[in-house]
């Protein structure tokens, strides 16, 4: 996920930033750069992959006396990640950088290209900077001009602007993407986290949404819609490691935390008014395909499951779902008429990748579903969505999941346009469902609590089965697979229906069944399945916005009409369940043992 530093004084400022911005790594970057004013003198230096090499390309500039500087890490979403796209985006005497999307930067450009104006990069950001020099070049006045700009934006931004046409000031907006302002003394730092500023600032103001200003003479003036305001700044945190995850004690939870907000990233510019768009993919990747193939591993791979019902339910289209490992050595017969999708959160997982070469080999057409741009997986795939989740630290994934599955659903929906398979009606209850999804990933005051209170319950016994049918089956591998990752106790995820085929002879008050008991999907078959369970005396914990009397432990969750806003909901149930436990076995959340965050190796 992108980071943002910026400072104004009289340090040395590319120190500033480079270490500024090596506080922001551990959040995943593949581009970097600075701009710094001084001396009415403006320097901009880029790099491509770690800031190792932006340190390389600035080792003979130093910036001594006062100036302002920004800098930024860049995770590429909209636009490969060169050295173009990087930020600080330029215009002709001004640089921006920027976290978040602007949602109508597309038709924001065009206005500016019909002025003449040129672009350099791929980016949303770009704009900004021309709109801005474009309101300057009218009005003369540069804070006029910032506010004319931010007006105009659509989306959400957190954002840094200099230029020489005000060379000691630093202007700033933050809407829906987080920045603070840091203190010390006459020294003023922007951030899009505590990490890069600790240790360098004393005191700090979090910006809240719809908040602007600037920063001059080491002042800070604050903005927003009902004019100037003043504002109480506090103690800045010391603990970085602390910083990094943002006050919560794992990555692993944090990322549960995050999934709302980067389910809205991964949507932006792509769930439409009415309808689903990729811009990334060719008008015609469908044409001639009546076969879809998806391969994966471990979570991605029940992502895929979950794909396979909405493929084949949404668009009509055969839809099989392969482990990659196993795929690689059946000798499986493939025919041309076939899209072939691999889905990795990584992209470099071997069996993945290798499947995905076989494929190719096969004269299959692939695309790739992944959460990091330039991976093996992407450069080897002819097309590629990616899931905009953010880095992923967790070993045990989440957020990858979540926007995987969201993509999936968007890609079903984009293939039943194509194929002319889902009537108006359906496809505007398909697109509000997805705008109600980062909604139901919320967690509210009283669901954490109590999955903390019940985990107690469940520390021991002989197993774990989650079950549930249809879309929840998926859904229950998922669940198991969490668990047993950082609990390390045995957890199987099985289709409710299949349990009385053989599962059941396990069942005793020792046996734990987690039942994921959706209202909107064949909610009266799974509970009979459950009850079956319960007459064997199996201790069931129930998730479901439908009280079952019969459950040892019962979930709460909200009745949806949509079956995938149920999903969503109860996937951070069984994510918070599988947290919990783990906490109290004392077990290392974020680094379970005997595993790896990226599988490189058969
Ligand atoms: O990077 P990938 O999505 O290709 O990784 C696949 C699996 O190794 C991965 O999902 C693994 O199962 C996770 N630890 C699940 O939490």
């Amino acid at each position: 996920m992108c980071g943002i530093i910026g400072y104004l004084g009289k340090n040395e400022k590319k120190e500033i930033l480079l270490d500024g911005l090596q506080e922001l790594e551990y959040r995943g970057y593949d581009s970097a750069g600075i701009a710094i004013i001084e001396n009415k003198q403006l320097k901009n230096f880029k790099a491509v992959g770690r800031l190792k090499n932006l340190r390389e390309k600035t080792k003979d500039y130093e910036s001594v006396g006062f100036g302002v500087s920004i800098g930024h890490t860049r995770w590429a979403t909209h636009g490969k990640p060169t050295e173009l796209n990087a930020h600080p985006h330029m215009g002709a005497y001004s640089f921006v950088v920027h976290n978040g999307i602007i949602e109508n930067y597309q038709e924001l450009k065009k206005e500016l290209q019909t002025d003449g104006v040129k672009f350099l990069s791929q980016t949303d950001t770009e704009t900004i900077v021309h709109l801005f020099e474009k309101n300057h070049n009218i009005n003369n006045n540069p804070w006029q001009s910032f506010q004319d700009t931010i007006a105009k934006l659509d989306g959400a931004y957190a954002t840094l602007l200099i230029t020489e046409a005000d060379e000691e000031t630093i202007y700033f907006a933050k809407n829906g993407s987080p920045m603070l302002i840091g203190f010390n003394e006459s020294d003023v730092y922007f951030a899009s986290s505590d990490t890069p500023i600790i240790g360098k600032a004393t005191e700090v103001y979090y910006l809240e949404d719809g908040e602007f200003g600037y920063a001059k003479d080491g002042k800070v003036f604050l903005f927003d819609a009902n004019g100037e305001k003043t504002f109480s700044k506090q103690a800045l945190a010391t603990d970085k490691a602390m910083a990094q995850k943002d006050g919560y004690r794992f990555f692993m939870e944090k990322e549960i935390y995050e999934q709302s907000q980067v389910m809205n990233d991964t949507m932006m510019g792509r769930v439409l008014e009415d309808k689903i768009d990729f811009e990334e993919l060719d008008k015609n990747l469908f044409d001639n395909i009546s076969n879809i193939k998806i391969c994966a591993c471990g979570t991605s791979y029940h992502s895929a499951l979950t794909a396979s019902y909405l493929f084949e339910r949404i668009a009509k289209i055969p839809c099989q779902v392969e482990i990659a490992s196993e795929f690689r050595y059946k000798e499986p017969l493939l025919r041309e008429d076939t899209l072939f999708i691999t889905i990795s959160q990584s992209g470099e997982t071997a069996d993945t990748l290798e499947a995905l070469k076989m494929a190719k080999r096969a004269g299959l057409r692939s695309l790739s579903i992944c959460n990091v741009d330039n991976s093996s997986i992407v450069r080897e795939s002819d097309a590629a969505v990616l899931t905009r989740a953010g880095i992923e630290k967790g070993v045990a994934s989440t957020k990858a999941f979540a926007t995987q599955t969201m993509v999936l659903w968007m890609l079903a929906i984009y293939v039943a346009q194509a194929k002319k398979t889902i009537d108006s009606e359906l496809l505007k209850e398909e697109l509000n469902a997805m705008r109600q999804t980062p909604k139901s990933l919320l967690i509210n005051d009283s669901i954490h609590p109590k999955m903390t209170r019940l985990s107690k319950r469940y520390l021991h016994g002989h197993g774990f089965f989650f079950i549930g049918r249809d879309l929840f089956f998926p859904l229950a591998l998922e669940g198991a697979l969490k668990l047993k990752e950082i609990s390390y106790l045995h957890a199987e995820g099985y289709p409710s229906g299949e349990m009385k085929h053989g599962p059941i002879a396990l069942a005793d008050a020792e046996l734990f069944t987690v039942a994921l008991m959706p209202k909107s999907l064949h909610y009266e078959k799974i509970k009979s399945n459950v009850e079956e369970l319960c007459a064997r005396d199996a201790t069931v914990l129930a998730i479901s916005p439908e009280p079952f009397d019969l459950a040892d432990d019962y979930v709460k969750t909200t009745y949806d009409s949509h079956p995938m806003l149920e999903f969503f909901e109860m996937m951070v149930v069984t994510q918070l369940l599988a947290l919990e436990i783990s906490v109290r076995l004392g077990n290392d959340v974020d680094m379970p043992r005997n595993l790896a965050k990226s599988v490189t190796v058969e």
